[in-house]
């Protein structure tokens, strides 16, 4: 119940922020030119693309476009963003299905690419008095996942050796990423959100759907950190790089 009042509390404050009537072209094979499609991605990703932490939604902005294309099939084919204690999934999972036909998933995926990482946080308040809006969730989301639990904040150096030992051969010593092996930048991520996505990985959230290929390899691996101060460690590494 508590779930479906989160989506709904979504849901609503999208209908009202963002045109639904663009995500539906008219031609079933046309797709809707990736700028007029991110208009709909705004409310939760930021106008620029750069995160609404608030409504747990990541900066995508600077993403690569194959990767965006994937998991927004991901979302789409129910492999990711179904698991019940996956609230922020949820989420996207409603919008995913929105994306009528490939090639409006191509064409916003390629937009997203082009957006420049780290613009400035959403404001709130009138014109003249805008600050930037809080952090805290507007609703309550009851679960372990909702923070990570650790005894002490993530130390970098510790970080950094796991980083090393596991990690590189797949996101690069930069962390940029490898196509060929289907890894994503993690530079342009939050450790929020990171954080977050490898307990999901840990735990079978993410990752443990058999047609999620990518998925199944990022998940064997993040059974190589022992516990959650092993995830605040590595993350506190990558957010150095
Ligand atoms: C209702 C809010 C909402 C809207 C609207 C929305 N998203 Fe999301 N999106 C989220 C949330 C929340 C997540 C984080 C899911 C998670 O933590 O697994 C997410 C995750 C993603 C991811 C995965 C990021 C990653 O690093 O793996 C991509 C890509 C994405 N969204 C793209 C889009 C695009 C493109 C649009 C517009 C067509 C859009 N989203 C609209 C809430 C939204
Ligand atoms: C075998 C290669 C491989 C290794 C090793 C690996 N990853 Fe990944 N990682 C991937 C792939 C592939 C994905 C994309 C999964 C998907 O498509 O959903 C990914 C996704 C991620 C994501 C989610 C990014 C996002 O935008 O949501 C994070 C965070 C991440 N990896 C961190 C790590 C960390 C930290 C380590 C080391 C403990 C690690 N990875 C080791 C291949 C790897």
């Amino acid at each position: 119940m508590k779930r479906f009042k989160v989506l709904l509390f979504v849901v609503a404050n999208l209908c009202v922020s963002a045109s639904i009537a663009q995500m539906y072209p008219a031609d079933g094979n046309v797709g809707v030119p990736g700028e007029e499609m991110f208009q709909a991605c705004g409310f939760c990703h930021g106008n620029q693309g750069q995160g609404r932490q608030r409504l747990d939604a990541p900066p995508i902005a600077g993403l690569q476009a194959w990767y965006v294309e994937r998991q927004l099939n991901n979302f789409d084919n129910g492999v990711r963003g179904q698991h019940s204690e996956d609230l922020p999934g949820a989420q996207m999972d409603i919008i995913s299905v929105m994306l009528r036909n490939e090639a409006t998933v191509e064409n916003v995926a390629a937009y997203v690419e082009t957006l420049e990482p780290g613009g400035p946080r959403m404001t709130i308040g009138p014109p003249g008095q805008e600050r930037p809006e809080p952090l805290e969730r507007p609703f309550t989301w009851e679960s372990e996942y909702a923070s990570l639990d650790v005894p002490e904040p993530g130390n970098a150096e510790r970080g950094g050796n796991l980083y090393n030992a596991v990690c590189l051969a797949c996101h690069g010593a930069t962390g940029l990423g490898l196509e060929t092996l289907g890894a994503p930048n993690l530079t342009v991520l939050p450790g929020w959100y990171m954080e977050r996505q490898m307990e999901y990985f840990r735990d079978g959230i993410r990752g443990a759907d058999t047609r999620d290929s990518y998925g199944q390899q990022m998940a064997a691996f993040a059974q190589f950190l022992a516990d959650d101060q092993a995830i605040a460690d590595v993350v506190a590494y990558i957010e150095t790089l």
